[in-house]
């Protein structure tokens, strides 16, 4: 073989090896626009369970499912890995989000216009207002709810509370007359996990109870100085000082299905959290009214403060765009918002899924969000990103949580709340 020949056979080889590469390449890009990776939250026992409702749907929809789960309730962490992976240029399809920071991407053009899907399917008709606030931006569908969850509940021991002859506290005072009879039993009054935004879930409640639906307007969502330094206001944190006093030593750092594991266990009588506890109720085989109780916070019943969890869906390639659509649509699908839910704990995203499957919990849910839509006294849950942007949201934590992890007083607290929201707007 002349040296020409030989460069010509080398040059045919490496020709040959580009275009398998190339095929290899293509192949790949094919399977993958066949593959939606989602990323959420979604770790304890109940919330995985409910999660394959959507795996299931985005499977028979002929996509796969790649799963990208990042530990820790409330999501600051998956936020924070998000972040990254957008940062390099390489977000999941779709992702979990809450609230504002659906429009903070939004507006930094990322994500996928879901219009034609949702003109297609008549999403408008189908999805409570206060709940497409925040699935559309300028008009636009870029995100699909999946869940309307409710953050002002108590979950309760039934066995304990029948043991003492409880019955749900009325009013705070009885709250707090009860937690002294149970602590005198020897059973820990409040489950609780002290991280900032399980800190923030009571607040979202105390808030409420103070100065019901207009005042938690006024202070969290309108962030008016006078409402954040009102007597309410102080009266709002006078109720988180008693709570603190509600807990075991052990709370600090504690997940919040480990805290709902201690009510189901009979160690605890109480917990103050989203209806996604009773996801966790469910999966372990317990039963509303026979294992365990759900009630309002005192002095937010008929209240309803929302967390709806939604997904966003990133703009990658043209080839991305049909599972995407797949997703978005599995997502809104009115059997899998049945079944997801019932799992979950919450209630449908959309208004026409029928009651029935869903236990008492769930339909007194149902009824109590038609009755705050025609109100208009649905209000978004601070803790969870739906009253504030995150600037003066992470402040709010912060004297929340420093409050509750020390001994200040109400009215000092009440003078930083002032100062750290004028600061963060
Ligand atoms: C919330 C989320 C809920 C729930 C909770 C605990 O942020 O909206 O769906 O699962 O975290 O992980």
């Amino acid at each position: 073989m002349t040296k020409k020949t030989i460069s010509a056979a080398i040059a045919a080889i490496a020709a040959l090896a580009v275009c398998a590469s190339t095929t290899a390449a293509a192949a790949a890009a094919a399977a993958d626009s066949k593959t939606v990776e989602v990323m959420h939250w979604w770790t304890s026992g109940g919330e995985a369970r409910a999660l394959s409702v959507l795996k299931d749907g985005v499977k028979q929809r002929g996509f796969g499912w790649k799963d990208a789960p990042i530990a820790g309730g409330g999501g600051e962490a998956a936020r924070t890995v998000l972040k990254a992976r957008v940062a390099s240029g390489n977000p999941p399809e779709a992702m979990q989000m809450l609230g504002f920071t659906i429009a903070e991407y939004a507006s930094q053009d990322l994500l996928t216009n879901l219009d034609p899907l949702a003109a297609k399917e008549g999403w408008d008709k189908l999805v409570p207002g206060p709940i497409q606030r925040f699935s559309k931006v300028d008009g636009h569908w870029v995100a699909v709810p999946v869940d309307i969850h409710r953050t002002n509940w108590i979950w309760a021991n039934k066995k304990i509370f029948d043991q003492l002859h409880l019955t749900p506290p009325k009013t705070f005072d009885e709250l707090v007359a009860d937690a002294a009879v149970i602590r005198k039993a020897g059973y820990i009054p409040l489950a609780h996990g002290g991280q900032p935004w399980q800190e923030a879930t009571l607040f979202d409640s105390a808030v409420m109870s103070a100065g019901g639906p207009k005042f938690y307007t006024q202070a969290l969502v309108d962030l008016d100085p006078k409402a954040l330094g009102s007597k309410t206001m102080e009266k709002a944190f006078d109720q988180m000082r008693a709570l603190r006093a509600m807990v075991d030593p052990s709370f600090p750092g504690r997940d919040w299905n480990l805290a709902t594991a201690m009510v189901i266990n009979g160690k605890a009588a109480m917990q103050i959290m989203g209806d996604w506890a009773k996801g966790e109720f469910a999966n372990a085989g317990k039963k509303a009214n026979v294992d365990y109780l759900c009630f309002q916070y005192p002095g937010t019943q008929g209240d309803f403060i929302f967390n709806t969890d939604q997904f966003a869906t990133f703009k990658k390639s043209d080839a991305s765009l049909a599972g995407e659509y797949a997703f978005a649509s599995t997502v809104l699908d009115k059997d899998v918002q049945a079944k997801f839910n019932q799992i979950k704990g919450s209630i449908p995203a959309r208004l026409d899924v029928p009651q029935d499957g869903f236990d008492e919990c769930g339909q007194k849910s149902m009824a109590d969000l038609r009755a705050a839509v025609k109100s208009g006294t649905m209000v978004g849950s601070f803790a969870h990103g739906h009253a504030m942007t995150d600037g003066p949201k992470n402040a709010v934590y912060d004297v929340v949580t420093h409050f509750f992890n020390s001994n200040q007083s109400s009215a000092d607290a009440v003078k930083q709340l002032v100062d750290a929201v004028a600061n963060a707007k």
